[in-house]
């Protein structure tokens, strides 16, 4: 019997020696430690042997149990270690390769003007109020003094919905009114920004999607001048200490008396070329007096109450400030063209 248990831990350990991966050491365990393997049977059979025989070869299978047992695990371990450094070596990392450039996304150009009109604005007190971009008539017209039929309409190419009476705003104005019915009496200093729609010729100045930042004023004793004091900071913050800017007559039926802000034209630094139309002077905004008529739609008493209200181009405004001679590159997506900001 002691013969036997030598013979089964040879050949046990002979087998051992030409596993070569994970799988034939599974089969090895089965074969040669497992439940039907010679060794176990062996202890099965013990209780039959003599007892005088019983110690020595319960002994001796115990032993050759151990030495399979270790043998396995030696083996096991050394073979996990020629696996890691295969994987170590097919796998190799050259740290001193050089990376990939990873593509950086970035605020589009009028969005850091955007955000740099609600800093400046915000250090004045004003509060950002947003409103809709599709409006009813009364809102986008009439509350603001612009009658069914009447000629002032001309001056916005409104883009209509289907549905009668609702259209994309041409411009952030009608906000002025939500604006007015939500806080009077109470004084009111807001911005409101937003997208516009117009239907119009599309050129190097003009789009039919654009952004604007409508501000509004109400209070006790607001004046013309104080509407001239915030704009020309607005400027003096947005560009330069030095910007020249002027204030042009106008008319919007919304404000009385009205004015336009412009620039002085950065293509060609007031001499005039094809971005000013030869004026020398960019428009980058409307304003004015808030008109009695509109102050009294949003709620307020026109013999107790003032305002002043203007609205400017944020995407007029990152041309001057970047030197970009056509707005349409705003929206031609253009990788090119956004990656420069
Ligand atoms: C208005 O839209 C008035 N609602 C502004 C206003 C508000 C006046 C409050 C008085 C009181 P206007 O159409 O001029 O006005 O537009 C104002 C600014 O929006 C322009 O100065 C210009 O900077 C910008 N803008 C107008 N149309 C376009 C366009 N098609 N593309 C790009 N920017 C435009």
């Amino acid at each position: 019997m002691l013969e036997v248990l030598d013979q089964i831990e040879r050949e046990a350990l002979s087998a051992l020696d030409k596993v070569q991966d994970e799988e034939s050491l599974q089969h090895w365990k089965v074969v040669h430690l497992g439940r039907s393997s010679p060794l176990m049977t062996t202890f099965d059979r013990l209780g039959g042997l003599p007892k005088e025989e019983r110690p020595a070869i319960g002994r001796r299978a115990n032993e050759v149990k151990r030495v399979l047992e270790t043998s396995c695990n030696t083996r096991e371990e050394s073979l996990r270690q020629v696996f890691l450094l295969r994987t170590l070596r097919s796998e190799k990392l050259d740290v001193t390769l050089p990376g990939r450039w990873l593509t950086q996304g970035r605020l589009h150009p009028t969005t850091q003007t955007l955000r740099q009109i609600y800093r400046i604005f915000g250090d004045m007190g004003f509060q950002v109020y947003r409103s809709r971009e599709v409006e009813i008539d009364e809102y986008n017209f009439e509350l603001l003094n612009i009658p069914a039929h009447h000629p002032a309409r001309d001056m916005w190419d409104t883009f209509h919905t289907t549905t009668a009476g609702v259209a994309l705003r041409p411009h952030t104005s009608p906000g002025q009114i939500h604006v007015m019915r939500e806080y009077a009496p109470e004084p009111i200093r807001v911005i409101l920004p937003g997208m516009c729609y117009r239907y119009e010729q599309v050129s190097a100045r003009k789009e039919t999607q654009f952004n604007q930042v409508e501000g509004l004023a109400v209070g006790n004793e607001i004046t013309m001048g104080d509407l001239k004091g915030t704009l020309s900071d607005f400027a003096r913050r947005m560009f330069d200490h030095n910007v020249r800017i002027r204030f042009r007559a106008s008319h919007f039926p919304f404000t009385e008396p009205s004015a336009e802000m412009d620039i002085e034209c950065f293509l060609c630094g007031g001499v005039g070329c094809r971005v000013c139309q030869g004026s020398g002077w960019l428009e980058i905004l409307g304003c004015g007096m808030v008109h009695p008529t509109v102050l009294r739609n949003g709620g307020y008493d026109p013999r107790k109450s003032m305002g002043f209200a203007f609205g400017l181009g944020p995407e007029r405004i990152t041309m001057l400030r970047h030197h970009i001679e056509d707005i349409r590159y705003f929206w031609a997506n253009d990788m090119r063209f956004l990656e420069q900001f």
